[in-house]
C-alpha cells in the first residue's frame, strides 16, 4: 500500500484534530483559578442533597448537617450544565449522567470523570465558595 502527499497530510490533519478535540473532552484539570467566590445561606442545601446555584458555575451539596462541598456545574461527558438535583445525585440531562453530591463521582454514565471540586468553607450560616 502506497500513500500520496495528500493523504499524508489529510492524515496528519485528521490527527491533530483528534488531539484537539482529546484536550477538549479530557478529564478535570482541577479548579479555574479565574473562578469568582459565591456566597450562599447554608439554610438553601438540603441535608443529603444540594443547589445547583443560579448565578455562579458551582454546585453546594451538604451530605451531612452542617458539611458543604462544592464541585463546578459543568458535566464532565460533554460539559452541559447539570441540570436538577435528583436526592443524592447531580444529574445532567443532556445524556443522563447523575454524580454523587459526596464527592462529585460518577453514579451513572456517559460521564467517565468525576465533577471538578472547589474549596468550600462554612462561616455561621454563610457558604462560601473558592
Ligand atoms: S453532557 Fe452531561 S451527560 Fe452528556
Amino acid at each position: 500500500m502506497s500513500y500520496d502527499r495528500r493523504t499524508v497530510l489529510l492524515t496528519a490533519s485528521l490527527a491533530a484534530a483528534a488531539v484537539g478535540l482529546g484536550s477538549c473532552r479530557s478529564g478535570p484539570d482541577g479548579p479555574d483559578p479565574d473562578a469568582a467566590p459565591a456566597t450562599v445561606s447554608l439554610d438553601e442545601i438540603p441535608v443529603g442533597g444540594a443547589l445547583i446555584l443560579p448565578d455562579a458555575p458551582y454546585v453546594v451539596s451538604q451530605p451531612t448537617a452542617g458539611e458543604v462541598k462544592a464541585f463546578t456545574n459543568l458535566c464532565t461527558h460533554q460539559h452541559c450544565p447539570v441540570s436538577r438535583i435528583d436526592g443524592a445525585d447531580i444529574v445532567c440531562d443532556c445524556h443522563g449522567s447523575r454524580f454523587s453530591i459526596d464527592d462529585g463521582s460518577v453514579v451513572n454514565g456517559p460521564a467517565s470523570e468525576p465533577l471538578t471540586t472547589y474549596p468550600a468553607s462554612l462561616d455561621g450560616d454563610t457558604v462560601t465558595v473558592n
